[in-house]
């Protein structure tokens, strides 16, 4: 890997750090919450199963924008000129949080059960509709070329299954994925 392709790289990796804690942080946070209220607000899809499940609540997504924003707001002041808006690290965070629900409701619909895996789409959906969102909004970054992207998604889904692993290993989570 070349140094101007190692820049890139790690550029990509500081950009998408508000997206990262936003999809991370529910999953610390609702433990905090005595009985957290799912956005499906409990109900069934047309199929007959739930439109969202109990993983998805509004505590989760509340608190996942705002850790999110913060962070990047953090982000911000450290590294200059990285955000093109103080509301880019929000619309990441939001991206984050929308494209884990479509995930969750994708997810119902094949049938799969709350916390089951699909995998592919339970590592690196939320980024995706992350970046879709920040870049219909303010344009792509400069290291939108495919290597550099195909690269920052390998390592988030590593990065999802180890940090998943870790949440499984201190309790946080009932299942390893
Ligand atoms: N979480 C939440 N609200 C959100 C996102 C996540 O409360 N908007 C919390 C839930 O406690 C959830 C946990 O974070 O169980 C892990 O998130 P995730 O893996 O996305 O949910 P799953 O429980 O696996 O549910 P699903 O099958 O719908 O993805
Ligand atoms: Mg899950």
């Amino acid at each position: 890997m070349g140094g101007l392709q190692l820049e890139a790289l790690m550029g990509a990796l500081i950009y998408v750090i508000p997206a990262y804690v936003a999809n991370g942080a529910p999953v610390v946070l609702v433990r905090a919450v005595q009985r957290p209220r799912p956005i499906d607000l409990g109900r069934t899809f047309l199929d007959g199963r739930r439109v969202l499940g109990d993983g998805k609540t509004f505590e989760g997504l509340i608190g996942g924008l705002l850790s999110g924003t913060l962070t990047g707001v953090l982000v911000h002041l450290l590294v200059p000129g990285l955000y093109r808006s103080l509301f880019e690290p929000f619309s990441l965070s939001a991206g984050a949080m929308l494209g884990d629900v479509i995930g969750s409701f994708a997810k119902r619909r094949l049938g799969i059960s709350q916390g089951g895996p699909l995998p592919v789409v339970d590592q690196i959906g939320f980024l995706a509709v992350a970046l879709l969102l920040a870049w219909s909004l303010y344009g792509p970054k400069e290291w939108s070329d495919a290597a550099t992207l195909f690269l920052l998604f390998s390592i988030t889904a590593a990065l999802h299954l180890g940090t998943n692993a870790g949440a499984y290993v201190l309790g946080l989570k009932s299942r390893w994925y």
